[in-house]
């Protein structure tokens, strides 16, 4: 199935994107697509009308509408799991009923919402202070990423987010908090998960220390109700949620409780109700007007087709500075996979690296390889069209036209006639020829870009629910269970039996040669 596509790659070799322009007047709104406010322009790419009509015919193939709608109606897609994926009914406000096994999950899921409400009512009334999340990936990443970007929004108590077992992150965050005034969130689907669970005892013996009592201090967001209670937290105090929420996909549920404390219940609502549009417009719009899948397509064109490795998300948001960060779980975690569904070998590259940083920062550090090093890498830009700081609009103003900047000078390149003449005045002969040569851009190097009307609860909903279909998506076509993770079980285990031999309690013997001569270092060191 990837033939076709991969003759579609040969057949235009080297050609410039930019002559695509040309040929093409009407380009840019024929390869964007608009939809919820916002735009994805994927014009500045190598895809014409038979490269999309090839892609596209991917996702008739591989059957992207049937598992769509087997996913949003509660069948059990994550097969090694056996469970069903149904994230989007954390925020399927105003939608109807969702079977699992026979019995609708939304009364129970609307249940919970009132019941955090109530929870971030009363936390936001209280003389609480500072709230500290204390959960790594999907229980860190979303609502880290996500309270940053509302700052705007941010009108209750401080928020922190402890994930790192690394004792640095409480040590640093305690210090920050006044413990009469603190109130500690346990976010861990599993509640066993090391690094939390040794994160929320330190910060228990922190308040014993200080002479205030643990009780009512501490919140737990867990599937776990019975091990929460172990740790001593009231079941009244426990907000839980089922299986069938991916830990990376939780955001829109009780692991959001510091989000909604942040910003607000009405703001949560406003950003649940954003994920739902873009959950109706992903599931009703046709393949080729569609942003999710269109989005999805590029990223296989560019990582599977074109083999580059890598994909870089800037945002030209500072708010969004964590959005690499939390896609880099939601992206490489769900489609970092060796093999399909059947368990047989992938027949071609699994999902790419992702990784990122905001603009215009990036452009300081690494996109001089992004322009002129040997490996292409496929940016996907992101800004709004307003920022919320209306009296400085002239940083807006730069913010967009660096972002803008960015995708033509990628495209548009520099040639060595234009390098000459760049540094005609300044050399002659041999060091003209020479100086001219390190400041041609080969160009035609893909973006695309996302443009969005203002980072508010709503949008940032919808960004995210883009992202997570996009993943769903490329997961499909590359016939992935994203749902999984079992990559990251065998460090866990290794870690778990390095554990007495780091502290001294057990000897090393029969680990390799390179772990113990790094333990002896460390014992020798003072560890
Ligand atoms: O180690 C991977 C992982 O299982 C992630 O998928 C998950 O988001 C994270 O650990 C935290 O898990 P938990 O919420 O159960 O503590």
């Amino acid at each position: 199935m990837w033939d076709d596509l991969k003759n579609h790659a040969a057949r235009i070799g080297d050609r410039r994107i930019l002559s695509l322009f040309e040929d093409n007047p009407n380009r840019a709104t024929e390869f964007s697509t608009e939809a919820l406010g916002m735009v994805f322009d994927y014009s500045k790419t190598q895809l014409d009308e038979q490269i999309r009509g090839a892609l596209l015919a991917l996702v008739e193939r591989a059957g992207v509408a049937q598992r769509r709608e087997a996913m949003f109606t509660g069948k059990k897609i994550n097969e090694t799991e056996g469970r069903a994926v149904l994230h989007t009914a954390l925020r399927n406000l105003d939608g109807g009923a969702v079977p699992v096994d026979g019995a609708d999950v939304m009364p129970g899921v609307l249940d919970t919402l009132r019941r955090m409400e109530a929870e971030a009512r009363a936390l936001r009334a209280s003389d609480v202070t500072d709230v500290v999340n204390i959960g790594i990936g999907g229980s860190d990443l979303g609502p880290a990423m996500a309270v940053r970007a509302l700052a705007p929004y941010h009108d209750g108590p401080r928020c922190h987010f402890v994930s790192n077992v690394d004792g640095a992150d409480i040590a640093d965050t305690l210090k920050l908090c006044d413990p009469e005034r603190t109130v500690f969130i346990v976010a861990s689907k599993t509640f066993t998960t090391i690094e939390t669970m040794t994160n929320a005892q330190t910060a228990k013996a922190w308040l014993v220390e200080k002479g205030v009592s643990a009780e009512g201090r501490f919140i737990a967001l867990s599937s776990n109700v019975a091990k929460a209670a172990e740790f001593g937290i009231l079941e009244s105090r426990v907000f839980g949620f089922e299986d069938w929420v991916g830990g990376r996909y939780s955001m829109w549920g009780p692991i959001g409780l510091s989000l909604m404390v942040a910003i607000g219940p009405e703001n949560f609502r406003a950003f649940l109700a954003g994920g739902q549009a873009m959950d109706n417009h992903f599931r009703n719009a046709p393949p080729h007007e569609n942003m999710a899948v269109m989005l999805a397509l590029v990223g296989i064109w560019h990582n599977q087709v074109l083999g580059h490795a890598t994909r870089a998300v800037l945002p030209y948001d500072n708010r969004l500075a964590r959005l690499p960060a939390y896609l880099q779980q939601l992206e490489m975690e769900s489609n970092g996979k060796g093999v399909s569904m059947d368990g047989a070998d992938l027949a071609c590259h699994s999902g790419p690296v992702v990784w990122g940083e905001p603009g215009t920062n990036g452009q300081h550090a690494f996109y001089q390889l992004i322009h002129q090093g040997t490996r292409v890498v496929p940016c996907e830009f992101m800004v709004a069209a307003r920022g919320h700081e209306d009296d400085l609009r002239h940083h807006h103003h730069l913010l967009v036209a660096n972002c803008l900047a960015q995708s033509e000078a990628l495209m548009r390149g520099r040639s060595l006639d234009e390098a000459r003449a760049k540094v005609a005045g300044q050399f002659t002969g041999d060091e003209l020829e020479r100086q001219a040569r390190h400041r041609v851009f080969p160009g035609n190097r893909p973006s695309t870009t996302l443009i969005y009307p203002r980072l508010d609860p709503e949008t940032l909903g919808r960004i995210i629910a883009l992202y997570e279909h996009r993943v769903f998506v490329e997961g499909v076509i590359l016939n992935i269970n994203s749902y999984d993770q079992w990559g990251v079980e065998l460090g866990k285990e290794l870690a778990t039996a390095l554990g007495p031999m780091v502290s001294g309690e057990q000897d090393s013997a029969g680990k390799d040669g390179s772990t113990r001569a790094l333990l002896d270092f460390i014992h020798r060191h003072g560890g």
